[in-house]
């Protein structure tokens, strides 16, 4: 088992997605929301924060491919799961564990652009600024995070690790 050192706690988190969940609330008030939800990484972090929602909210999936067991991102993303409702006319908000070089949510959000949705945003638990390839706004970011590979809530490393209650930096990747 490799040692991981906590880099933000599950009270730090819990504190941040209720704030969060705050100002979500304020800026779609007497609206409805669409949470997509990007698989895997987002599940716990779309629960927490859809909890803490107050108008109506529905939740949709979706996967893409971007690191293997790897730590390099590829540039184009693949779909490997598709939304199951359409878009179009919702206010969708992509929810991510982390945005990293930006790749992924380039292409995402100009994908779902071409759905019509009537607004899409994008809320993010995690933002390391440092690698950032390419230039994406990014609504709402719970933590922004040094670059280091991080593993936990949600993330993995090799598919190992999403169980863990609090975001912490694997100490010894092998
Ligand atoms: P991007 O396309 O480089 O922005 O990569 C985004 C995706 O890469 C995220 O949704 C994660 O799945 C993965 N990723 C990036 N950095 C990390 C990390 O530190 N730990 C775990 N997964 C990461
Ligand atoms: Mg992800």
């Amino acid at each position: 088992m490799a040692d991981i050192r906590v880099l933000l706690s599950e009270e730090q988190i819990d504190k941040r997605v209720r704030e969060v969940a705050v100002l979500i609330n304020k800026d779609y008030a007497g609206k409805s929301v669409h949470l997509i939800c990007v698989l895997k990484g987002s599940i716990f972090f779309t629960c927490e924060l859809a909890k803490r929602l107050d108008m109506p909210v529905t939740i949709d999936f979706m996967q893409v491919s971007s690191y293997g067991s790897d730590t390099v991102s590829s540039g184009v993303i693949n779909i490997k799961k598709e939304l199951d409702e359409s878009i179009e006319g919702k206010n969708a908000i992509i929810i991510e564990d982390i945005i990293d070089s930006g790749n992924t949510l380039y292409y995402l959000r100009e994908l779902l652009l071409k759905r019509n949705p009537e607004s899409l945003k994008i809320c993010t638990l995690l933002d390391k600024p440092d690698r950032r390839v390419k230039d994406v706004k990014v609504d709402y970011v719970c933590f922004e995070i040094p670059d280091e590979f991080v593993v936990g809530y949600g993330l993995d490393y090799d598919q190992k690790y999403r169980n863990l209650s609090y975001v912490g930096v694997v100490e010894n990747l092998d």
